[in-house]
């Protein structure tokens, strides 16, 4: 028996799922057959939709799941995990592909270039993987091992972001060409905590540069995406400029975003005496969670005009497998549930929790149908178990 499996089976019981479940839902997920090592896919499912890729986004928010247990537990066998996805992830970089660097969102999971059409580049990919690294350094490197991981690995991500945050790219749902609050609150964290690691690692005109770069990421996020000059809303405007798409610009994105930040980059703080600006409890982010809340109680019939579902945006239309109408998901209805815990609002969190244990059976999917309530789009997605686990985490504890 592995050593954390003690941990966990004494947690609570999440609905059918506890939490040693759904940690294994995220490991059943990762090295899978005839796949690089460390790698994740997105979902075991190959039609309808076929997910069995590794994205890159997600790649780096699961092992950052996997980081988090070997924290708890110091099991080797997790420890490994994370290291093969360094090794994996750095052959990745080096892989020609048609967004002409590491933006590149997905690859097969041996590690080839997916070279079908896609929405090319996803800037926020490179991020993540570049804060998770960096946590992962801060947390168990040594010296010589550090600077090993930074020259190798992590400095690629980092000088790309250095080289392209300024240029459009597609948000993490895929959809649109432009500049994202997730995207580049994700390239804020990767050079806040890179610019750390990279002096550590001796290479002090690079951390000079990265800090330079954060203050201007800094100003073009709060004139763009925060209230004020350019968004007239109250809640953060997930897209630059505002009506991008015809959107009104909500979107959970920005919750999560802020979530991975606080997750990934809040070690940084302590090194740099410098406060991550925006966290769950930003007036902006409380309204995002507030507007999602009230907009979804009564789009999605299933919440009967009740806090509950989640989904991504109002004007989505994506259910899983093609355009129709759009579905709360595990991952929004999660990390609005672990935002609220986190602003001191268990209570305003339940109903939600509660919508998750109601709909997941003994795996979870991507969306939960806004009829129906069950389960459909891609089965055992593997950010839901991350994104479920750490909702789980704090509603428990
Ligand atoms: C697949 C993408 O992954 C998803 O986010 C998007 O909504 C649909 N394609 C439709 O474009
Ligand atoms: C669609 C989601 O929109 C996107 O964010 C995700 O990376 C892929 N599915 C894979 O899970």
């Amino acid at each position: 028996m592995l050593i954390w499996s003690k941990f966990l089976t004494a947690l609570s019981v999440l609905g059918q799922l506890d939490r040693k479940q759904l940690f294994s839902g995220v490991l059943e997920n990762i090295s899978v057959p005839g796949g690089l090592p460390g790698l994740s896919i997105a979902s075991p499912s190959t039609y309808d939709p076929d997910y069995y890729f590794h994205w890159v986004r997600d790649g780096a928010i699961n092992i950052g799941t996997v980081v988090n247990f070997y924290t708890l537990t110091q099991d080797p066998h997790l420890q490994s995990l994370i290291e093969d996805y360094f090794v994996s992830s750095s052959q990745l970089q080096q892989t020609p592909n048609l967004s002409g660097g590491v933006g590149e969102p997905k690859f097969y999971v041996d590690g080839k270039a997916y070279n079908g059409n896609w929405g090319r580049p996803q800037n926020d990919g490179p991020a993540l993987r570049a804060m998770v690294a960096c946590k992962y350094a801060n947390l168990y490197l040594k010296p010589d091992q550090i600077t090993n991981l930074y020259e190798n690995f992590i400095s690629i991500d980092l000088d790309y972001i250095a080289r392209s945050w300024a240029l459009p790219s597609f948000d993490l749902w895929e959809e649109l060409d432009g500049y994202h609050f997730f995207t580049i609150l994700s390239q804020y964290g990767a050079l806040k905590a890179g610019r750390i690691v990279a002096e550590w690692a001796g290479h002090n005109d690079q951390s000079v540069r990265y800090s330079n770069i954060c203050e201007q990421m800094w100003k073009f996020i709060s004139m763009n995406f925060l209230p004020g000059s350019r968004n007239t809303n109250e809640y953060v405007c997930e897209h630059f400029p505002c009506s991008l798409g015809s959107r009104i610009g909500l979107d959970a994105a920005s919750v999560i975003g802020v979530l991975e930040l606080l997750d990934l980059a809040q070690w940084t703080t302590e090194s740099d005496g410098i406060d991550l600006p925006v966290k769950t409890d930003h007036p902006a982010v409380r309204a995002t969670i507030d507007a999602l809340i009230e907009d979804m109680s009564t789009r999605y019939p299933i919440n009967a005009g009740k806090p509950g579902g989640v989904g991504r945006y109002p004007e989505d239309v994506y259910n899983g497998y093609a355009s129709d109408v759009g579905n709360p998901w595990f991952i929004c209805t999660a990390s609005l549930v672990e935002a609220l815990v986190l602003n001191g609002e268990r209570e305003r969190a339940t109903p939600l929790m509660d919508f998750i244990i109601a709909h997941s059976g003994d795996t979870l999917s991507e969306q939960i149908n806004r009829y129906t309530g069950y389960m459909q789009g891609a089965n055992n997605l593997t950010w839901s178990y991350s994104a479920v686990l750490r909702a789980a985490k704090v509603y428990y504890d």
